[in-house]
């Protein structure tokens, strides 16, 4: 009996299939879990033992539900440099994957429902040059920790897309074309240490309410290798933070109320493409706050170099985890 369904409904996906525009079957690697690999083809990506991992090998323009059946879970699914331009709403409805690697296609926008009731602890969608994620294109999704955007061609930050996460962490945008965050952006935060990391963007303006809504402790958020020329410190009132980093941007005045002490920051890096006076309002400020400020731009080149592993290391969060440069004393 069980057999006579499980054939209809590999039977129905191959019609679906054939009917959608994949024409010819796709080749893809399964990995078992005595890490065995054996190479399979056919019109639905399919197995019906436990898996470690499925690599699709083949181009396949269209990620779309049904393609993908698997009788049991599979650890880490891998769909790279397959040529995906598009990926349906739902597409691994009933699928239970662990970790998803959709990277180096052509994917241009994330649409609403793409993630939506599964039970993923990751999602990687680096490289595929995104333009835009439409609203709530990531939701309930209650194992998921984190989310991998990096290196694509968003311009817009949409808090929307994200709903009912409770266990994401973290959130890397690295490496886009993010200009502005406007207000309410960490809304969807529900876990304290949240980080999120923005390096590598064009980030010119911060909207004085970005945090408004942040209801968690600790945040990590790293804005280095941006354009920011001015920083309000409105925007930390009332929030508490592990990290704020803000090398490499062009900072020359700190606006807000310098006065104000309702907020935390555990540790501020900074560097010298801050200017003089803004240092100086940075430093009082920072003092003031009890925050511990680093400055990579105080270090030599051979404090830099033996610095460089050890942040790298720990990928940026972690920042001199044994060394502490204290840059309080005018150096920079
Ligand atoms: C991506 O796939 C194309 C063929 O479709 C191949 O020529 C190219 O080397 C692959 N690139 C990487 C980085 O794997
Ligand atoms: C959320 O997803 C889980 C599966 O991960 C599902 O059981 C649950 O019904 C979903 N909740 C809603 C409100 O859709
Ligand atoms: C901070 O919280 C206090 C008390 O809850 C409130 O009165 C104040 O308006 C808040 N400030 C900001 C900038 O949100
Ligand atoms: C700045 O904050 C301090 C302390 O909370 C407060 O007394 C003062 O009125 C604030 N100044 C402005 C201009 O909002
Ligand atoms: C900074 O530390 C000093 C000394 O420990 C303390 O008196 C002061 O209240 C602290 N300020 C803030 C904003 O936590």
């Amino acid at each position: 009996m069980y057999l006579y369904i499980f054939r209809i409904v590999v039977f129905w996906q191959l019609q679906k299939s054939v009917l959608s525009n994949t024409s010819s079957s796709i080749n893809y690697i399964v990995t078992d879990s005595d890490d065995n690999e054996t190479p399979q083809n056919g019109f639905v990506i399919f197995s019906s033992q436990p898996l470690n991992a499925v690599s699709v090998t083949d181009k396949v323009a269209t990620l779309f539900k049904g393609l993908f059946s698997f009788s049991y879970p599979v650890d880490i699914l891998r769909i790279q440099n397959c040529s995906v331009v598009e990926i349906d709403p739902d597409f691994l409805y009933g699928q239970e994957i662990t970790n998803l690697h959709i990277i180096r296609n052509n994917i241009k926008v994330i649409r609403t429902h793409s993630f939506r009731n599964l039970v993923l602890k990751s999602i990687d969608l680096s490289k595929n040059g995104i333009l835009a994620i439409e609203d709530m294109a990531f939701v309930n999704l209650s194992n998921l920790e984190e989310i991998r955007l990096s290196t694509n061609k968003l311009t817009v930050f949409n808090s929307r897309a994200f709903a009912s996460l409770p266990k994401l962490h973290l959130m890397s945008l690295m490496t886009n074309k993010i200009s502005h965050l406007g207000p309410s952006s960490l809304d969807f935060v529900q876990k304290n240490n949240f980080a999120l990391h923005l390096l590598y963007n064009r980030i010119t303006y911060i909207d004085d309410n970005v945090f408004k809504g942040l209801s968690v402790e600790d945040v990590a958020i790293t804005l280095d290798k941006n354009l920011l020329e001015e920083i309000s410190v409105n925007i930390f009132h009332n929030h508490t933070f592990d990290l704020v980093s803000l090398r490499k941007n062009k900072i020359r005045t700190l606006t807000g109320n310098l006065s104000a002490q309702n907020f935390r920051i555990k540790l501020m890096d900074i560097d010298d493409t801050i200017d003089k006076k803004a240092f100086k309002q940075i430093q009082a400020w920072t003092a003031w706050n009890n925050i511990t400020l680093e400055c990579w731009g105080c270090l030599s080149e051979t404090e830099k170099n033996f610095a460089q592993p050890l942040r790298l290391q720990n990928s940026f969060l972690m920042v001199f985890c044994t060394l502490v440069y204290k840059c309080l004393s005018g150096l920079c």
